[in-house]
C-alpha cells in the first residue's frame, strides 16, 4: 500500500518584504542577502495566523477533487510558530472545514515537520488505519526572529502548504528514511515563552530564534546527501532514477551544495527561495504545489522530498505522484 498525493494547495500572506525593504531597517544590502542565501523576497504576516495560513491551504487541497471535509479521516498539522498551544493548528483547521469525523493533532519537528507530518500519515494509511489524511505546513516565523539579527532575519518568510493524500493499494509502499540528533540541538533554537513562575529559580532565555548559522549549513550539506543515497539504495534506485528532488527551501547555497554531492543536475531541483525565504514546515508543500500548478509535476514523475531543520531532524521520502 502506497500514498497518492491527490491534492494540493498554498497560502502566502500578501505583503511582500524585499531586500531593499530590510536595508531600511537593518545593517545589510541585498547583494550580501543574494550571495549568501538566494533570497530576494518573503511574504509576511500582517496578522494571518499560522492556522489562518493553514485554513486557506487546506481548502485549495480539498477543493481540488471536492472532498467534503466530513470524509476526512485524519489531519496532522506541522508548525513550530502556532499562535496557540492549544487547541491546535489541525483542530483548528478540522473545525474551519467540518472536518467532524476527523482525528485531528499537530506535530513539531521545526524544518522537518512536513515530511515528518507526511511519513507520520503514511504509516497510518499504509497499515490500514485511516484512508486518507489532509497534511499540512504552517509557519509564521516573522514573530519569533529576532528583527535586530540581521544574521537571521533575512532568511526566514511566512506561508502554509497542505497535501490532501489517500492510501494507494495499487503500490509498494512508500519509502522514507527520517532521523534526529537532539545532540546538536543546540545550534538553532527557539525559547517559546519566559518562565513568570514565582518560583523558579533560572534564568529566562532569549524568546527568539537563534542559530549558529554556519554549523547548520554544514549539517544540513552533509546528512541530506548521505540521507537521500541512503533511501535511493534502499529503493534500488540511483539518482538517475529521480525525476525531481523537492527540498526544504533554507538556502540556495545548499541546495546546490546537495545537488553537487550528489552528482545530480542542478536541474532537478526546483527552487523558489527567492520568492518566499526559509518558511520552516511549510516550504516544501508551497513549493510543490507551485510546481504542480506550473504543471511541472506530473503523474508517474518519481520525486524525492527532503526536510532538514533543528532538533536537529531531517529526512527523506521518495514519492510516486
Ligand atoms: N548583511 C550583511 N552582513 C551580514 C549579515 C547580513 N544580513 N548577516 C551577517 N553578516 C555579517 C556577519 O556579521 C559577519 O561579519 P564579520 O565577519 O564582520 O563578523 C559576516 O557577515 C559573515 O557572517 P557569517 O555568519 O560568518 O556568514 P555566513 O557566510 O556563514 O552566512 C548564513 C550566514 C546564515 C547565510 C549561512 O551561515 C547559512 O546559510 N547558514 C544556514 C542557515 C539556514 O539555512 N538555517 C535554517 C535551516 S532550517
Amino acid at each position: 500500500m502506497a500514498i497518492k498525493i491527490k491534492g494540493t494547495g498554498s497560502c502566502l500572506p500578501e505583503k511582500v518584504v524585499t531586500n531593499f525593504d530590510l536595508e531600511k531597517i537593518i545593517e545589510t544590502t541585498n547583494e550580501w542577502i543574494v550571495e549568501r542565501t538566494g533570497i530576494e523576497q518573503r511574504h509576511v504576516s500582517t496578522g494571518e495566523s499560522a492556522a489562518d495560513l493553514a485554513f486557506e491551504a487546506a481548502k485549495q487541497a480539498l477543493a481540488e477533487n471536492n472532498i467534503d471535509g466530513a470524509d476526512i479521516d485524519l489531519i496532522i498539522a506541522a508548525s513550530c510558530t502556532e499562535e496557540m498551544s492549544f487547541p491546535g493548528i489541525a483542530c483548528q483547521v478540522q473545525t474551519s472545514i467540518g472536518a467532524k469525523n476527523a482525528v485531528a493533532f499537530d506535530l513539531n519537528a521545526a524544518c522537518s515537520g512536513f515530511i515528518f507530518a507526511l511519513n507520520t500519515a503514511s504509516a497510518y494509511l499504509e497499515n490500514g488505519i485511516y484512508k486518507n489524511a489532509l497534511i499540512i505546513g504552517s509557519e509564521v516565523l516573522s514573530k519569533v526572529v529576532d528583527w535586530d539579527d540581521r544574521g537571521t532575519c533575512i532568511l526566514f518568510g511566512d506561508g502554509a502548504g497542505a497535501m490532501y493524500i489517500e492510501a494507494d493499494s495499487t503500490k509498494p509502499a512508500t519509502k522514507f528514511i527520517q532521523r534526529s540528533d537532539g545532540s546538536k540541538g543546540q545550534v538553532l533554537k527557539l525559547t517559546n515563552r519566559e518562565n513568570k513562575n514565582a518560583f523558579f529559580e533560572g534564568e529566562s532565555e532569549t524568546k527568539y530564534l537563534w542559530m549558529d548559522g554556519k554549523e547548520v549549513f554544514r549539517f544540513a550539506t552533509r546528512q541530506i546527501p548521505d540521507v537521500i543515497n541512503e533511501l535511493l539504495d534502499a529503493s534500488n534506485m540511483t539518482v538517475e532514477d529521480i525525476d525531481m528532488f523537492v527540498l526544504h527551501q533554507a538556502n540556495i547555497r545548499i541546495i546546490e551544495n546537495i545537488s553537487k554531492r550528489l552528482n545530480a543536475d542542478l536541474e532537478k531541483f526546483p527552487s523558489n527561495v527567492s520568492k518566499v525565504g526559509n518558511t520552516s514546515s511549510a516550504s516544501i508543500p508551497i513549493l510543490f504545489d507551485e510546481l504542480r500548478k506550473e504543471g511541472k509535476i506530473v503523474e508517474g514523475m518519481k520525486i524525492i522530498l527532503s526536510g532538514f531543520g533543528a532538533g536537529l531532524t531531517y529526512g527523506a521520502s521518495l514519492i510516486e505522484f
